[in-house]
C-alpha cells in the first residue's frame, strides 16, 4: 500500500458520525458482559465494600431480584464469589467442597429462579483457608501444588453437582485443569465448561477484592508470587495457555484487565480459543474514585475501556461495572 497526502486524508472517514459508525472495527454490547458478585451467608444482608465505592456484598435472597432484573435486560452470566465466615475457614479448606456450602446452595437457588442465566463459580481455596492463600500451605507457608489440586477437584465437582454451568479455576496450581476435566468426564459432566484463569498475574490491583472477600487479614501481607505470574513476564503466558488448552480448558482468562491487554492481543494471535478478561477490583475502584473526584467522565471512560478489551481480542469481560453499563447502553 502506498498511500499519501492529500489522496489520503485519514480524517475523511472520521468527518461525520455515520461514517465513523460504518468503519468501526469492533462492537460491544450487553452480550459481552459477566457480572462478578460477592455473596454473604444468611438473609437480608447488604454490606457496602469500602474499597469499592458503590458496590455491595449481598445475601442470596437480596441478590436474586438484582440479578433477575439484569438478566431480563440481557445479562448472560454472573460469577459468584463467597464471603466465608471465620468459623468455616480451616487449614484443609474442607468447606470448599461442602455440598451445602454457601456457593453450592447459592447456585441451586439461582438456577431454580433463572435457569437460563449462566453461572460461573470460582475454583480456589482463598475464601476457605486460614492462610488466605488459594491453596493448602505447609508448615513454612508454601502452597502445596498436588494436595491443593486434589481439593480443587472436589470443589469443582461439588459446584457441578449443584448446577454450575462454568467452573473457573483462579488458583494457578499446575495440573488442575486436567484433574478437573478428568473428574468431570468420569462423572458424565460432559458439558460443564472450564474457564481457566490461565494467565493470572500476581497483581496489586486485586487489593479491593481481598477486602470484599475478607481474605486480606488472613493473607497478612504474604504474597501470591509463588503461584501467580510475575508481572514482568510475557513469554510464559503462552506456555500457561498452551498447558491449560491441552488439559481441557474451554475458555481462558487473562487477568488483570486493562494493564494486561498486551497479553490478550498476543494470545489472540497465537491460539484459537475464546479469551475473557477480568476488569478487576482495583481497576473498578480507580475509575470510580477518579469519577467521584470529577477527574474523568465515568460513563464514557468505562465504555471506552470495554471497547479496549474487545479491540485486544476479548470475547467477554468480567466487570463490576456491569449493572451501570447495562443502564448506559439502554439509554444510548
Ligand atoms: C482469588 C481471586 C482473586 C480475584 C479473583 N479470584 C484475588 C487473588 O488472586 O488474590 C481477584 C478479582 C478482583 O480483584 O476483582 N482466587
Amino acid at each position: 500500500m502506498n498511500k499519501s497526502y492529500p489522496n489520503t486524508r485519514m480524517r475523511r472517514n472520521r468527518s461525520a458520525k455515520f461514517i465513523r459508525n460504518l468503519v468501526r472495527e469492533t462492537s460491544f454490547s450487553v452480550d459481552d458482559l459477566i457480572y462478578p458478585v460477592f455473596i454473604l451467608p444468611g438473609k437480608k444482608k447488604k454490606e457496602p465494600i469500602k474499597s469499592m465505592p458503590g458496590k455491595n456484598r449481598y445475601s442470596v435472597d437480596i441478590l436474586l431480584p438484582i440479578i433477575g432484573k439484569l438478566h431480563k435486560k440481557g445479562l448472560n452470566a454472573i460469577a459468584l464469589f463467597p464471603v466465608v465466615g471465620k468459623e468455616k475457614k480451616s487449614k484443609d479448606a474442607k468447606e470448599a467442597f461442602n455440598s451445602r456450602g454457601l456457593v453450592q446452595s447459592a447456585v441451586k437457588k439461582i438456577k431454580k429462579e433463572y435457569p437460563n442465566l449462566g453461572i460461573i463459580t470460582d475454583i480456589a481455596l482463598d475464601p476457605y483457608t486460614l492462610s488466605g492463600h488459594d491453596g493448602i500451605v505447609d508448615k513454612d507457608g508454601y502452597v502445596l501444588n498436588d494436595k491443593t489440586v486434589n481439593v480443587l477437584t472436589k470443589q469443582a465437582l461439588s459446584h457441578a453437582e449443584a448446577g454450575a454451568d462454568i467452573v473457573a479455576p483462579s488458583d494457578m496450581m499446575d495440573g488442575r485443569i486436567l484433574s478437573i476435566r478428568k473428574a468431570f468426564e468420569k462423572n458424565k459432566y460432559h458439558n460443564i465448561k472450564i474457564l481457566s484463569y490461565a494467565a493470572k498475574y500476581a497483581s496489586n490491583f486485586y487489593g479491593p477484592f481481598r477486602d470484599a472477600v475478607d481474605s486480606s487479614k488472613n493473607l497478612n501481607d504474604s504474597s501470591k508470587e509463588t503461584y501467580q505470574m510475575d508481572f514482568a513476564n510475557i513469554t510464559e503466558s503462552s506456555l500457561e495457555i498452551n498447558l491449560d488448552v491441552n488439559e481441557g480448558a474451554d475458555i481462558v482468562i487473562i487477568k488483570p484487565g486493562l494493564p494486561y491487554l498486551d497479553i490478550v492481543s498476543k494470545i489472540k494471535k497465537e491460539f484459537s480459543i475464546p479469551i475473557f478478561s477480568y476488569h478487576v477490583s482495583g481497576e473498578y475502584s480507580m475509575i470510580k474514585t477518579a469519577a467521584l473526584n470529577n477527574c474523568i467522565n465515568e460513563k464514557e471512560s468505562v465504555i471506552e475501556a470495554m471497547y479496549c478489551f474487545k479491540r485486544a481480542g476479548c470475547s467477554a469481560i468480567l466487570t463490576y461495572y456491569t449493572p451501570e453499563i447495562i443502564e448506559w447502553l439502554k439509554s444510548n
